[in-house]
C-alpha cells in the first residue's frame, strides 16, 4: 500500500471532529457565506405555502434578503430584496400577500411580479433610460417533490445534475403532495454544522433518547447514500410499533404507496448544506437549518401528511409531533453542551467511531465546498 492510500485509510478509519474554529470563528461564518450560502441550492419550504399569485414571504440566506413570490402566471421566482434605483430593501415583511406589483417605498419605483421595472418617475427625462435595464436581479429557484430550493450564486451549478444522486428514490412517498400540518421553531444556541452531524448519527440515541430507542433500535438499518451532498440510511420500527410515535400507533394514512418494508422503517436524509428529511409509514418531518451566529442557529421543523390524513378516522399527527418534539429538545440541549465544549482552549479534534460514519462523511463533504 502506498503512503497516500495509506493515509486516506487512516483517516477513513480514523475521522476526527473539526476544530474548535469551525464551531466559533465570525471568520468561518463568513467564509461560509461565500462558499456555502451563497453558492449551494438552500431549500427554504414547501411550495404550498406560496399557493396563488402574489403570495410571497421574505428569507435570509448568506446575508442577503430575498423575496420569493409567486408570479401572476403561476411561477414561482426569488429576487434579491433591493430596489434598483438607490438600492433600498424593497419588502420587509415576513409573508403575505403583494398587490400586483411592488413597489419601493423611498422614490415609487414599480416592478411587475416577473420582475420588470414598470414604473419609474421622472426617469424618462434621463436620456437613453431604459426601464428593461432595471428589473430586479433574480436569484435561481428549483422546486423538487414540493419542495423549493434557492441559489445566490450567478451561475449555479445545475439543480438537475446536483440532485441526480438522489434519482427517484424518494417517489413512492408521494412528497409532492403531503400538507404541512404543524411547525415548531427552535432556537438553538449552537452552530449549525453540530446541528447537522447530530441529526446523522444515531450513536447517542440510548444516553440521549431512551424513549426513541424502544421505537427505533440505534443499532437497526443501514445507510444507502454514504458519500457526498446527500447522506442517511434507514433505521427499523421496532414491532409491534407501527410508527414512531408516543404510542407506537400510525398517527395517519400510508404516506405514499409503501411496502411492506417501508411500512417497518424510518428513513433519514441529510441534504446538503441544511436540509433534512425524515420519513415514516405515516408522516414525514422536513427541516431546515439557519445559522444566525457562530454560536447559534433557528431550526424550522414540519410535520407533513397524507393529503387524506387529516380528515381520516385514527388521525393522530401530536402523537407524532410530540414524539419528535421532545427528542428535538433533547437533541438541542446536547448540541447546545457541544458547543461549549469545542469552545474550549483545550477542545482538541476528537476520534469518530465506526457509528459515526455519517457525521464524519458530512464534515468530509462540509470542508470540500469550503475548499472549492
Ligand atoms: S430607492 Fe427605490 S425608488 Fe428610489
Ligand atoms: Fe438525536
Amino acid at each position: 500500500m502506498n503512503t497516500f492510500v495509506k493515509t486516506v485509510e487512516a483517516y477513513k478509519q480514523g475521522a476526527r471532529t473539526m476544530p474548535g474554529r469551525y464551531y466559533t470563528s465570525a471568520d468561518v461564518q463568513h467564509e461560509e457565506q461565500e462558499k456555502i450560502w451563497r453558492r449551494q441550492w438552500i431549500s427554504v419550504g414547501r411550495t404550498a405555502e406560496l399557493a396563488s399569485p402574489a403570495d410571497y414571504r421574505t428569507v435570509e440566506i448568506g446575508g442577503e434578503s430575498l423575496i420569493v413570490l409567486r408570479d401572476q402566471q403561476g411561477k414561482l421566482r426569488a429576487f434579491f430584496n433591493i430596489c434598483r434605483h438607490r438600492g433600498t430593501r424593497l419588502c420587509t415583511g415576513e409573508r403575505g400577500r403583494l398587490s400586483e406589483t411592488i413597489q419601493c417605498p423611498y422614490h415609487a419605483w414599480t416592478y411587475a411580479l416577473d420582475g420588470r421595472l414598470i414604473g419609474a418617475p421622472h426617469m424618462h427625462e434621463v436620456e437613453g433610460f431604459q426601464k428593461a435595464d432595471y428589473p430586479l436581479h433574480q436569484a435561481a429557484l428549483a422546486e423538487w417533490n414540493g419542495f423549493y430550493f434557492v441559489n445566490l450564486d450567478r451561475e449555479p451549478q445545475p439543480f438537475a445534475s446536483v440532485f441526480a444522486p438522489l434519482g427517484d428514490r424518494f417517489d413512492r412517498f408521494n412528497l409532492p403532495a403531503l400538507v404541512t400540518v404543524r411547525r415548531i421553531v427552535y432556537d438553538v444556541r449552537a452552530n449549525w454544522k453540530l446541528i447537522m452531524q447530530n441529526y446523522s448519527e444515531c450513536l447517542h440515541c440510548p444516553t440521549i433518547h431512551p424513549e426513541l430507542s424502544t421505537k427505533l433500535p440505534y443499532t437497526s438499518g443501514a445507510n444507502d447514500l454514504v458519500e457526498g451532498r446527500f447522506l442517511g440510511g434507514y433505521m427499523d420500527i421496532k414491532a409491534p410499533n407501527e410508527s414512531a410515535t408516543m404510542t407506537g400507533r400510525a398517527c395517519g394514512l400510508p404516506l405514499g404507496n409503501l411496502s411492506a418494508e417501508d411500512r417497518a422503517r424510518g428513513y433519514y436524509y441529510t441534504l446538503f448544506p441544511s436540509m433534512m428529511l425524515s420519513l415514516h409509514p405515516d408522516y414525514a418531518v422536513y427541516y431546515t437549518v439557519w445559522p444566525r451566529t457562530p454560536q447559534e442557529s433557528q431550526v424550522i421543523c414540519d410535520w407533513m401528511v397524507h393529503p387524506d390524513s387529516p380528515q381520516s378516522p385514527g388521525y393522530h399527527i401530536a402523537d407524532a409531533e410530540e414524539f419528535w418534539d421532545r427528542t428535538n429538545r433533547q437533541d438541542w440541549d446536547i448540541c447546545q453542551r457541544s458547543q461549549l465544549g469545542v469552545a474550549s482552549s483545550r477542545y482538541v479534534p476528537g476520534p469518530y467511531s465506526p457509528r459515526e460514519s455519517m457525521p464524519a462523511a458530512w464534515d468530509r463533504e462540509y470542508l470540500r465546498q469550503m475548499e472549492g
